[in-house]
């Protein structure tokens, strides 16, 4: 018996005699682990130097959308506090740390024509300090701060912004492709359109659901094509680094094996994640059928001359397929889907009337100080065989999972939620799932968007009452490097 054979049977023996409590799993050595953060939500210094306004600046401060009426002036203070940061990393012991560059940061106006040297000279600082400390750095190129004057501009339903933003891009590479061999080109897409400009609970809050959110991801599908492709005929064979997106969804559980409802739950699936997944991982390209045919039949109806979701030509179907090297997944909850018993009448033009499902959760389901939030690991394992199964098994970066408390440094919740999804993950992973790499959000607990400081997701706790930002350790902060540290978990 080859000694391999060995070792796999006194492994099966040892996982068969101790399946009582206790039972520890071991990840395998390909997968390595990291914890991110955003520009916005962790930098502060919105004015220093010549940094110019984003639209969170203007939406702090000009609008009364935050919960608690806070903004990201200071935040964490990472513009200064840096090294502080990185120290932390080195505790945590992880591989990599996924943070975002303010685009207004490193030019000012948004265009490309007037660089800012003092922003550029911040991220290489960040960047050198953390190769130095051996942390590998995964960068967001748009983490949500557009600038403010781009959004005047309209923002990202302006077809343009495919140009504006392979500029900023191209900068990105340009100065820090050297170190930088990790690109994410956008985080989020569906929150950008769905939340900021279908709805008012981001930035820019334009609140024209069924159209303006539709224009938005037209036009950042192709940003992000655009991007991919200048990476992979200009940088790529001189910088050999890797460039994808990360897309979040909710898993969607059919609320009964009946087909109704099995129906609804995967066009709920192809609306969330597959409005941007399907143009770039399946394999026929461009949007989903289901997502063309509902909101071309909705747009008829409602009297529309054409649908409300633009399209695509076959070059442009073409040019974003696979423009991804690996699928970039951001995951925090499940909810069940069933159809509707009668066609819901709603004369209001809206991307959830064209979904037309009914959404719920299982009120058993621990809760979090998100109410959307609810903490059901089993559907992170069935979402991850979900993209095997629909996009022919892609290699998978979960780049965020996490949960938010009030503020709570002893945060026994928060353990239990990373110890259900981190199992969660094992468990898919023995599926078949190809994950290369898991990221809990976040690093230190930041400007939660809308709901301020009220929600916090750190591993590390941040007083934001004291001027220099004091960073503690949180009970999970210790979980994590101990998992960090011996890569095993014990089985929940
Ligand atoms: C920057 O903003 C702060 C408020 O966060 C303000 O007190 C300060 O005067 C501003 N500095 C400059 C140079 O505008
Ligand atoms: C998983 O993805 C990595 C990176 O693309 C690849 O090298 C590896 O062969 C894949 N593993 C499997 C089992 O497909």
């Amino acid at each position: 018996m080859a000694f391999a054979n060995v070792v796999a049977l006194l492994c099966f023996l040892a996982t068969s005699i101790f399946t009582v409590e206790g039972e520890v799993r071991r990840f395998p050595d390909t997968i390595s682990f990291g914890v991110a953060t955003a520009s916005y939500q962790v930098e502060g210094a919105w004015n220093v130097s010549d940094k110019g306004e984003n639209i969170w600046d203007r939406f702090t401060h000009t609008t009364d959308s935050i919960r608690d009426r806070s903004n990201g002036d200071v935040a964490c203070d990472s513009y200064n506090q840096h090294r502080r940061d990185i120290e932390m990393l080195k505790e945590l012991g992880v591989d990599y740390y996924r943070f975002s560059i303010s685009w207004t940061r490193i030019l000012p106006d948004g265009f490309s024509n007037r660089l800012s040297q003092d922003g550029i000279a911040y991220y290489n600082t960040l960047i050198n300090d953390l190769l130095e400390a051996n942390i590998t750095p995964y960068v967001t190129i748009y983490h949500w701060d557009l600038p403010q004057r781009l959004q005047d501009l309209g923002g990202w339903a302006n077809p343009m912004m495919a140009d504006y933003y392979t500029d900023f891009a191209k900068v990105a590479f340009e100065a820090f492709g050297d170190r930088v061999k990790h690109w994410l080109t956008f985080n989020e897409p569906w929150v950008i359109c769905y939340q900021g400009y279908g709805m008012i609970e981001k930035a820019p809050a334009l609140d024209m659901s069924g159209i303006a959110d539709y224009l938005c991801g037209h036009s950042l599908l192709k940003a992000h094509a655009k991007a991919y492709h200048l990476y992979d005929d200009v940088y790529r064979p001189t910088q050999n680094g890797r460039i994808g997106w990360t897309l979040n969804t909710n898993y969607h559980e059919a609320a009964s094996q009946s087909p109704a409802d099995r129906e609804a739950a995967e066009r709920a699936m192809q609306f969330e994640l597959g409005w941007f997944g399907h143009p770039v991982f399946s394999s026929e390209g461009d949007y989903s059928q289901i997502l063309k045919d509902r909101v071309n039949q909705k747009s008829s109806e409602q009297g529309y001359p054409r649908s409300r979701l633009p399209e695509f030509t076959s070059e442009e179907v073409a040019y974003l397929k696979g423009t991804c090297d690996f699928f970039g997944l951001n995951h925090y909850s499940t909810n069940f889907v069933r159809m509707p018993t009668m066609a819901l009448k709603s004369s209001k033009v809206s991307f959830d009337d064209d979904l037309g499902v009914e959404k719920f959760v299982d009120p058993a389901w621990p809760g979090s100080e998100a109410d959307w939030l609810k903490v059901v690991p089993w559907g992170f394992r069935n979402l991850l065989n979900w993209i095997r199964n629909s996009y022919n098994s892609p290699e998978i970066i979960v780049f965020e999972n996490g949960f938010p408390d009030r503020d709570d440094k002893d945060d026994v919740d928060r353990i239990n939620y990373y110890n259900g999804y981190m199992n969660a993950l094992l468990d898919a992973m023995e599926d078949g799932c190809n994950v290369t790499a898991y990221t809990a959000w976040s690093l230190m607990d930041n400007f939660e968007w809308s709901d301020g400081y009220t929600q916090r997701y750190g591993l590390y706790h941040v007083d934001f009452n004291d001027p220099m930002r004091t960073r503690t350790p949180k009970a999970s902060a210790m979980y994590y490097k101990s998992i960090l540290e011996t890569r095993t978990i014990e089985r929940d």
